[in-house]
């Protein structure tokens, strides 16, 4: 059997996986917030990005494993793809963490070999150990994946696994790149890894996959009973195509079903220590975060994080619930941090209140940060009567999303109603405070606050989502408004929040257009899709 550290370790990859999914993007600000995020939740292992892709996702992991990778904090990790170039990047991002490892993959399946990396299972053979040897000789924690593995030969799999282990790689992730096996498929895989590699028992067995057939966390759980003790997730879900595993989903299954996992820890079925080492209460708060940074909504009908995950509309269940919760509830709300209808501040709380209730919330903001916070606080308490932890929340996300913004709204003004036709006022100021006005008509207010933007932008785009939720319940409800943008089969995500939901819109369209504008010229590689040499050598 795989080393077991008598959990399941839990790594996350939303600034890596995650980040991958189109429109998801992140600035160096939002990444370093889910980093700290994330370290509070309790993740035991961050991925913060893969290094070689530009200098920017470089300047990311390392900002990361300066801030967050403290000797209490998680792992700070980075991919590198199975080339001494990536390797050599990935070693000096992550270079000022306590904790560090490197993460590197090559693909397994025969389809890969052919029809992306060209090479036969022989070149494969003689890669893995060249690469985790060179890895190891810059870090001492090396993961290696297969990737693919879930289309993989088993028998080509044991022997590359087996060279990777000889050659110091301490994990060995198996991922289901595709999402394409099944619970039973996957747990016999990670079942037959470890009877079948010979020195299995010197590294962790670890699980990624993506949920292409809706069936990443019952692989995950699957893989668990047969031994695999880290898991590969993502917040919210999000990741390539159908995205990744859910860690949300997974921390809770573990928790909730524990009586049924824990024999297979060896432990008794009544044991009450944790599967996981997550703080259950900060999930929600997590889930906020990324879904308002990356722009990914979170459907309401999603396990744990879903607006309705611990709604009870029916009669019925209502009755059923207040009788006895137990009845139609299986997680309390409180376990993951849901109780944010209390109501925190109002028009008269002073700075020093809103900054102890955000510090209470986990936002330890700067002198300038806090300014800015509180001016827009104050600015939404002459709106809206009571101000709740989800408003507060909205107000900061936003403020992390436009650290360098080339453009600022300074104006927007519409007219509409039956007997007019809708028309739009914007102004936008650029960095050097030069102002320029626009005017626009439109089918409804916010196709013209778009239209009026977009002429004062000469950046081709092309609107193509557009969502609007309200952030808390009543009439005065702040809305939170999600745009999407496409330019170049690129996507960029722009959020903003605020009790008139044509302004939001406004805000949102401008976020997304400073996103796309600070996006042009920095090509980033893909490390799955882009061509790479594999076997250079390193330059230094
Ligand atoms: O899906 C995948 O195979 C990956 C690897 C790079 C681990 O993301
Ligand atoms: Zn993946």
């Amino acid at each position: 059997m795989a080393k077991d550290p008598g959990r399941v370790l839990i790594f996350d990859t939303t600034l890596r996986d995650g980040e991958q999914s189109p429109g998801a993007s992140l600035n160096l600000e939002e990444k370093l917030a889910i980093a700290q995020q994330l370290a509070r939740l309790g993740v035991d292992v961050i991925e913060a990005g893969f290094p070689f892709a530009s200098q920017g996702d470089f300047a990311a992991v390392h900002r990361i494993a300066e801030l967050v990778g403290g000797g209490e904090g998680p792992i700070i990790c980075g991919l590198a793809r199975a080339s001494s170039a990536d390797i050599q990047a990935c070693a000096k991002a992550i270079e000022p963490a306590i904790n560090k490892r490197i993460h590197t993959f090559i693909a397994t399946s025969d389809i890969h070999l052919e029809h992306k990396l060209k090479k036969s299972r022989q070149e494969v053979l003689d890669i893995v150990p060249e690469m985790v040897q060179y890895a190891r000789s810059l870090v001492d924690d090396v993961e290696f994946s297969c990737e693919d593995a879930g289309r993989s030969d088993p028998e080509f799999l044991y022997q590359v696994i087996e060279l990777a282990i000889s050659a110091g790689a301490g994990t060995i992730n198996i991922p289901d790149t595709v999402g394409y096996t099944t619970p039973t498929e996957f747990g016999g895989l990670i079942n037959g890894i470890n009877k079948n590699v010979s020195n299995i028992n010197e590294a962790i067995l670890s699980v990624h996959g993506h949920n292409d057939l809706g069936l990443a966390v019952a692989n995950f759980l699957e893989a668990v009973k047969n031994g695999a003790r880290q898991l590969e997730c993502t917040i919210n879900g999000i990741g390539e195509r159908a995205g990744n595993a859910a860690l949300e989903e997974l921390v809770m299954g573990l928790h909730v079903r524990r009586r049924y996992f824990n024999p297979y820890f060896g432990r008794d079925a009544d044991s009450p220590t944790p599967l996981t080492a997550v703080r259950t209460e900060e999930i929600t708060k997590t889930s906020r975060l990324v879904s308002n940074l990356t722009g990914m909504v979170v459907q309401p009908n999603k396990a744990i994080v879903g607006a309705n995950a611990f709604a009870h509309e029916s009669g019925i269940h209502q009755d059923g619930v207040l009788k006895n919760r137990l009845t139609y509830e299986i997680v309390d709300a409180r376990t993951v941090g849901l109780n944010d209808n209390r109501i925190s501040l109002g028009k008269l709380s002073g700075r020093s209140a809103v900054r102890a209730r955000l510090e209470e919330l986990g936002y330890d903001l700067s002198r300038e940060d806090l300014n800015e916070a509180f001016t827009r606080f104050k600015d939404l308490a002459d709106r809206k009567r009571d101000i709740t932890d989800r408003d507060l929340e909205a107000i900061v996300s936003e403020q992390v999303q436009q650290p360098e913004a080339r453009f600022q709204l300074s104006l927007v003004q519409v007219s509409c109603g039956s007997a007019l036709r809708p028309t739009a006022t914007v102004t936008l100021a650029d960095q050097q405070g030069h102002e320029d006005t626009s005017v626009a008509i439109g089918t409804g207010p916010v196709d013209a606050v778009c239209r009026a933007l977009k002429q004062l932008v000469d950046e081709p785009n092309e609107l193509i989502e557009f969502s609007v939720k309200s952030v808390t319940e009543g009439i005065d409800a702040m809305g939170e408004v999600t745009i999407r943008l496409r330019r170049d089969g690129q996507i960029y995500s722009g959020h903003s929040a605020d009790t008139d939901i044509v302004v939001a819109a406004a805000q949102a369209y401008v976020n997304a257009l400073n996103r796309l504008v600070s996006a042009l010229g920095h090509k980033s590689i893909h490390p799955q899709r882009d061509d790479v040499e594999l076997n250079s050598r390193p330059s230094i």
